[in-house]
């Protein structure tokens, strides 16, 4: 198994990327992408794992990228200043602290704005998480505009995140749910698609990206086709905005979600992009502070978006938090950490490949660095027990898309997924522990 020494990445050079907002700065020289380095400001990945009195531990292969990124130095300190140095409450005061907490806090509004190229801050509606942002959207827009009789369109790559929520207004309203499928390598049939959509469509909500094939949809063609008979498209962008460059604009979102947690940022903050005149004819979420214009026994008003959607105290530690990840992330370039986890999936495809009974889950093309499978006769909670003691942490179960599971006829997968600071040697590492596994059970 490996070792620290042995656990040394791959270096390549690449390209740097800069988001279009920073096309004013100066071309600054392609730089490689030195992955030994980005580790370093990784406190965790220092630490060993199954240490104990007597036994030393294994380096920590962290291959769970897509349940949740590990936090680099920059958003630990972010946070920390903010709370050490930095923290009142945020658009209540009118001193000093106050207000330099609310700048760096609507800051972060802008550095969203940016990141997913959004025309302007107020598109941006900052959640507790991405499921909090998709059910704002079925419990505002949703419950305003969808009736008896309409349809709702959803693939069945979908998250829970994005089924549940519509079920539940489904149940209220009595609309009709329709499923693009997809086919054996992941891909959504997209005839299929363009067939569901019709006068009753109301909305389509389909992944950006899937959190068990690693599908990465076609968001642009989807969006264009919905348009075309004047359907609203949600994306659920929560394993995407993380890993490769988002423009909200290009592909003509109406909405798109992500999450602080995968994006390397806290726990506890998301993100909702809403068309400007989509989010206008939206009512409130949650009633409460800061939403507020006026309030009266006789009537309240609310304020314009995004802040209609963002009662009481918001996460304001967690926001700064999430704009240093920003900034962390764009430092590196989301084309070139596209690149280095694409490199991270090829060598452990090619693997995991020359191992008989391998069964790889999702084999589209250009797909995101996810990478589920199901190895013959070995039960994936054994897998990931057993590669756990291995120092490889994977993620097994259903992944929260049961039915993208039963579409496969599997009850369960094992999955590895890659984030911007694994190596060429952990892609390694996951190959040789499901090796060593199946040597254990023969
Ligand atoms: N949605 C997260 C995952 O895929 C938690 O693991």
């Amino acid at each position: 198994m490996p070792d620290a020494h042995r656990l040394r990445g791959q270096t390549h050079t690449t390209h740097s990327s800069h988001s279009s907002h920073s096309s004013h700065r100066p071309a600054l020289p392609p730089e490689p992408y030195d992955v030994e380095r980005v580790r370093t400001d990784f406190p965790i990945l220092q630490r060993l794992v199954h240490e104990r009195p007597g036994r030393l531990g294994k380096p920590l292969v962290y291959l769970d990228n897509a349940a949740s990124g590990q936090k680099p130095r920059a958003v630990i300190d972010a946070m920390t200043r903010c709370m050490e140095l930095e923290y009142a409450n945020v658009h209540r005061g009118i001193h000093y602290l106050s207000q330099q907490t609310t700048d760096a806090y609507e800051a972060v509004r802008g550095k969203i704005a940016c990141f997913l190229n959004a025309p302007s801050r107020e598109n941006i509606v900052i959640t507790r998480n991405a499921t909090e942002a998709i059910n704002l959207v079925a419990a505002t827009w949703g419950r305003t505009f969808l009736e008896a009789g309409d349809e709702v369109v959803l693939s069945v790559l979908e998250h829970h995140a994005n089924i549940v929520p519509w079920q539940l207004l489904q149940a209220e309203k009595g609309f009709t749910i329709k499923v693009v499928p997809c086919d054996e390598r992941g891909l959504l049939d997209l005839d299929a698609y363009a067939g569901l959509l019709g006068p009753k469509t109301k909305l389509v909500a389909i992944t950006h990206g899937s959190n068990v094939t690693g599908t990465v949809t076609p968001a642009a063609e989807i969006a264009r086709l919905a348009h075309h008979h004047g359907i609203l498209v949600l994306f659920d962008g929560s394993q995407t905005a993380v890993h490769m460059p988002v423009d909200v604009q290009a592909i003509d979102a109406d909405f798109y979600i992500f999450t602080g947690h995968k994006l390397y940022g806290p726990t506890g903050i998301g993100v909702l992009y809403g068309r400007k005149s989509v989010l206008h004819q939206m009512p409130p979420y949650q009633g409460g502070g800061d939403m507020i214009s006026a309030v009266s026994f006789e009537g309240t008003t609310y304020r314009p978006p995004p802040y209609r959607f963002e009662a009481g105290t918001p996460p304001i530690i967690e926001g700064i938090g999430l704009g240093a990840a920003i900034d962390y992330v764009e430092s590196l370039g989301r084309s070139a950490i596209a690149l280095h986890e694409h490199s991270l999936l090829e060598r452990a495809t090619r693997r995991l490949e020359q191992i008989e009974g391998v069964r790889i889950i999702g084999t589209a093309p250009d797909k995101a660095a996810i990478l589920s499978f199901v190895l013959d006769g070995i039960h994936p909670h054994d897998l990931g027990m057993l590669a756990d003691q291995m120092g490889v942490a994977i993620r097994v179960g259903r992944h929260c898309a049961e039915p993208l599971l039963a579409r496969f006829g599997v009850e369960a997968t094992a999955r590895a997924s890659f984030g911007l600071y694994n190596t060429i040697a952990e892609a390694d590492a996951l190959a040789d522990a499901v090796l060593a596994v199946k040597e254990f059970f023969r």
